[in-house]
């Protein structure tokens, strides 16, 4: 089976922060996932490299667009390589493949009629990188989401007749049963464009006559195509959309687009719309996460609020950032985020519940047992009773997206062990039961090695220190691959006694 999910290809303007990072890594850790569970997945991110906004932002740096692009780019492959962003492609709008792509979807919506030529005035936001209505506008003319002042044109440019796809794009968001059922999530996200739909569609406009920095037209090369129309369509370039027959039929249609809130009207709305005119199959589910403020507010740079990723791996260490950040916030919810606020999840998650879990299991064995796996009696009921509870809500928290809610199991099930440590009381043991001792910490390594197969979409690189220090057997991705496949624990357990307990005493040192 395959999988394929999308991240929004990201402006070039400006370096990553941690907003991008937000929905790449959501991205990441389902795309590790569905690897486990024996997918053969496709994920794509990327960049959007046209439109005026690109074309002004290299102006003001005194470059060419082409070579600020070529920059910018780099900055976003290597924030998601420090990262650890599992990515199967990265696509650039500027590629010679998406130039294909693009100008072979516009040729086929012309040739079908759907696309025609029309003088237009409207107020375009360079910030969104659209048309805005006097509606969408505040009270003193700014958009309300960039805080500029939309600019007045009057072009003539090819439109794209939207509105003749309302009743089919209603029938197939709304009826579950329709073979072409597009899933928005989450529901009040999907009222929401379903009411906004119900009050009707305008044909938008497809091109810009006075953007050069774009793909041109097919059929008329004084215009160039419409930013978000060429952004959309990459998500068909990576899978081989005009180029590669095979590739797109294994991958295409996609299974997860995901985004925030901010441009699920253009993913759920118009991108279906031209997926149609084509006669291209529709996406399965389209997610929108929330959007979060920092300290309560909008993050700017003009306010000096953003947050870098390069800052939270500074702070915590790749994992942890990885983790505390959709651990945090409900997915599909708007949140609040703060460092007083990360500070104390990464204190009470990792360095509290599973930090101390491994040092205090690695400080017995080695006051007891010299750091080797005790032999002694293979007991895998704390071992079962991790799995259970795992397996009574993590699975379907991970396959539906609920992020925060799977890191919370997890927390659950570390607590589980600790508990069995506090009752089991082992260092009272060393005293008077030394047989006892090593079973219990043997227990203990064997349900750890549990956590960290289910941790491992969520922190590769810890789970596999984890590994290491339990004295497991096997590559952790391979054992977990068979273990999610098979869903049994194997019956001689993960760690092997005898080995030595190897690695760092402390992942993650209190922060205070
Ligand atoms: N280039 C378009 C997308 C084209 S996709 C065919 C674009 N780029 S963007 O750089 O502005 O990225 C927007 C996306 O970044 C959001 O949809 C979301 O995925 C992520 N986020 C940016 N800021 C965010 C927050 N403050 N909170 C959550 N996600 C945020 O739009």
């Amino acid at each position: 089976m395959k999988f394929y999910i999308t991240t929004p290809i990201y402006y070039v303007n400006d370096v990553p922060h941690i907003g991008h990072f937000y929905t790449t890594i959501a991205a990441d850790i389902m795309a590790r996932w569905k690897r486990l569970n024996g997918f053969d997945v496709y994920f794509l991110t990327g960049t959007d490299e046209h439109g005026s906004k690109i074309a002004e932002a290299a102006k003001v740096k005194g470059k060419k667009p082409q070579e600020f692009c070529d920059e910018m780019s780099v900055k976003f492959r290597q924030t998601w390589k420090l990262l650890n962003i599992s990515n199967d492609d990265f696509i650039r709008t500027t590629e010679q493949r998406h130039f294909v792509a693009v100008e072979n979807i516009v040729r086929i919506l012309f040739d079908k009629g759907l696309i025609f030529k029309k003088k237009y005035e409207g107020m375009y936001c360079i910030g969104c990188e659209k048309f805005l209505a006097k509606k969408d506008l505040d009270e003193g003319g700014y958009c309300p989401f960039h805080k500029i002042k939309p600019i007045l044109q009057s072009e003539e440019n090819y439109f794209f007749r939207l509105s003749s796809f309302q009743g089919a794009l209603l029938e197939r968001i709304t009826d579950v049963s329709h073979e072409e059922h597009i899933d928005i999530q989450p529901e009040e996200r999907r009222n929401e464009i379903v009411g906004k739909l119900k009050l009707g569609l305008e044909d938008i406009s497809f091109s810009r006559s006075t953007v050069e920095w774009g793909i041109s037209l097919p059929f008329d090369k004084s215009q160039t195509v419409y930013v978000w129309t060429d952004a959309l369509i990459n998500y068909i370039t990576a899978v081989g959309y005009s180029k590669d027959e095979t590739k797109f039929k294994n991958y295409w249609p996609v299974d997860v687009h995901l985004m925030a809130k901010d441009i699920l009207w253009f993913h759920s709305v118009i991108w279906p719309a031209v997926l149609m005119g084509a006669q291209l199959p529709l996406p399965k589910t389209i997610y929108s996460h929330g959007f979060f403020t920092l300290n309560g507010s909008k993050m700017s740079k003009s306010l000096g609020n953003v947050i870098y990723p390069q800052e939270l791996v500074g702070n915590y260490g790749v994992d942890a950032a990885r983790y505390l950040i959709v651990a945090l916030i409900p997915f599909g919810l708007d949140g609040n985020i703060s460092w007083q606020g990360l500070t104390l999840k990464y204190n009470t998650d990792l360095a509290n519940n599973l930090g101390n879990l491994i040092s205090r299991t690695l400080k017995m064995a080695e006051k007891n047992f010299n750091l080797k796996i005790p032999q002694a009696f293979l007991n895998l009921e704390l071992a079962k009773n991790v799995e259970k509870k795992l397996k009574e809500t993590f699975i379907s928290n991970m396959n539906n997206l609920q992020l925060h809610k799977a890191a919370e199991d997890l927390q659950d099930a570390i607590t589980l062990v600790n508990i069995q440590i506090e009752t089991d009381v082992p260092w009272k043991l060393a005293k008077t039961n030394k047989n006892k001792l090593a079973a219990c910490i043997y227990s203990y390594l064997q349900a750890i090695d549990v956590v960290a197969i289910h941790l491992l979409s969520f922190m590769p690189n810890i789970a596999e220190k984890i590994w290491q220090i339990t004295g497991a057997s096997g590559n952790i991705n391979d054992v977990a691959r068979k273990y999610f496949i098979n869903g049994v624990i194997p019956k001689d357990g993960f760690s092997v006694s005898g080995r030595d307990l190897q690695g760092p005493k402390i992942l993650f040192p209190r922060i205070l």
